[in-house]
């Protein structure tokens, strides 16, 4: 399917990759926004391909569990390149990297005109797991990682990485207790603030991550946010005629009013509108929206029939803390009348808990808490009228 519209966060994205890399830039907002895909629309489409040379690393397409599996996840081994020495490598793989798409395309590592991961001789990444301490290794990665954009820079060109899920490395530690984010953020806070060498740009849709990047002292004055939120209003109306021109090939027309009747029930997630739009196909408006409305409720109330059974726990700092039942109910209701509440209206375990469960969305800049989408607000709404809970 084609992209649609985001031409103002495309606008964001690109003043930023336009101006001298200074800052690593965090791209959030709720679970199925559109975050990724807006990512891989401005490097597949949007970019200058002469000016700049993407690396898209997605973690969430791997199982990383320990050390390796991150160094593993950064690198692709390249057979077509083969050099001398490590600097000769190092200088080939720059010189295919900038040369233009017919040449990317051809190298294994390369997907869709973008490298998904970053080319590695086979010898310099056996090399690495040969080391002993996961400190050595990585000090190597991030040698290898400089040298390569430092010669990528020669050509006049700018290294442009790309982490989305990121939040998949922070339970792994390197040595002990001394976590590899710390550690990975510094190096990437060189290859910025320091260095200019390479645009950063990491992906989150876990806003309680996005909450502890944003309160990190290591990263105060480092790091800059960019929303990509749920579509609003007018841009989902129009979302909703561009599915029915590219799903349902017009063969469905929707009234004005049968088009506000979906925004109003389910918002402008994007997922969720085309999950509408492909259901028209096999079923009324109304049943679809019964169905959604019905699915959402029922794992709603699902999770609160937890409480009579078993103690429920969430991980704050560092520690399990109880949440109590009444405590999640008494959060829940305040969207009885409105979308959004300020953060400080609920204790900071039951919104850790509500946001673990998906349910609710923290944007940690604007401090704000809120229903993960319209129509989980109205699930929100209807599971506590279902099961008595609202006065
Ligand atoms: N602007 C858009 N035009 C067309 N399709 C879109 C657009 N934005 C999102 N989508 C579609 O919506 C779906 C969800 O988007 P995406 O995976 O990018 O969301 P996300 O915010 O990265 O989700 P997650 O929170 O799981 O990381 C994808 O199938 C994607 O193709
Ligand atoms: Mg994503």
């Amino acid at each position: 399917m084609k992209f649609f519209n985001r031409e103002k966060e495309i606008k964001e994205v690109l003043s930023v990759i336009e101006s001298e890399p200074q800052l690593i830039y965090f791209i959030y907002g709720p679970i199925n926004s559109g975050k990724s895909a807006l990512i891989r629309e401005i490097i597949r489409n949007r970019l200058d391909k002469l000016r700049y040379v993407p690396f898209l690393i997605d973690f969430r397409l791997r199982n990383i569990a320990n050390v390796d599996n991150f160094i593993k996840s950064l690198f692709k081994v390249e057979e077509n390149i083969k050099a001398e020495s490590i600097k000769e490598y190092i200088k080939s793989v720059a010189r295919f990297l900038v040369e233009g798409k017919e040449v990317i395309e051809s190298i294994s590592s390369i997907y869709a005109g973008v490298p998904i991961s970053i080319p590695v001789p086979k010898e310099v990444l056996k090399g690495l797991f040969e080391s002993k301490e996961n400190i050595e290794k990585v000090e190597d990665v991030y040698v290898y990682i400089e040298n390569l954009f430092s010669e990528i820079n020669k050509y006049g060109k700018v290294p442009i990485l790309v982490l989305d899920e990121l939040q998949m490395l922070k339970d792994i530690s390197l040595n002990g207790n001394r976590p590899l984010l710390k550690n990975f953020f510094q190096f990437l806070v060189g290859l910025t603030k320091v260095e200019h060498l390479a645009h950063i740009f990491c992906v989150s849709s876990d806003s309680l991550f996005i909450e502890h990047v944003y309160s990190s002292a290591e990263l105060e004055n480092r790091a800059d946010y960019i929303l990509v939120d749920d579509f609003e209003r007018k841009e989902a109306l129009e979302f909703i005629d561009f599915l029915t021109r590219e799903l349902l090939k017009e063969k469905i027309v929707l009234s004005k009013k049968e088009k506000e009747k979906i925004y109003d029930f389910v918002g402008g997630k994007p997922v969720l509108l085309i999950k509408v739009i492909n259901k028209l196909k096999i079923k009324t408006l109304d049943e679809v929206l019964s169905y959604l409305l019905q699915d959402e409720k029922a794992k709603i109330k699902m999770e609160l029939e937890k409480f009579d059974y078993v103690k429920v726990k969430v991980l704050y700092e560092n520690q399990e803390v109880e949440v109590k039942k009444e405590d999640v109910i008494e959060a829940l209701r305040k969207f009885k009348n409105k979308d959004i509440l300020k953060k400080d209206e609920v204790k900071a375990p039951v919104y850790y808990y509500l946001v673990r469960k998906n349910i609710l969305f923290l944007d940690p800049i604007k401090e704000i808490l809120k229903p993960q989408s319209r129509l989980t607000w109205h699930a929100i709404n209807r599971a506590l009228k279902d099961l008595n809970l609202v006065s």
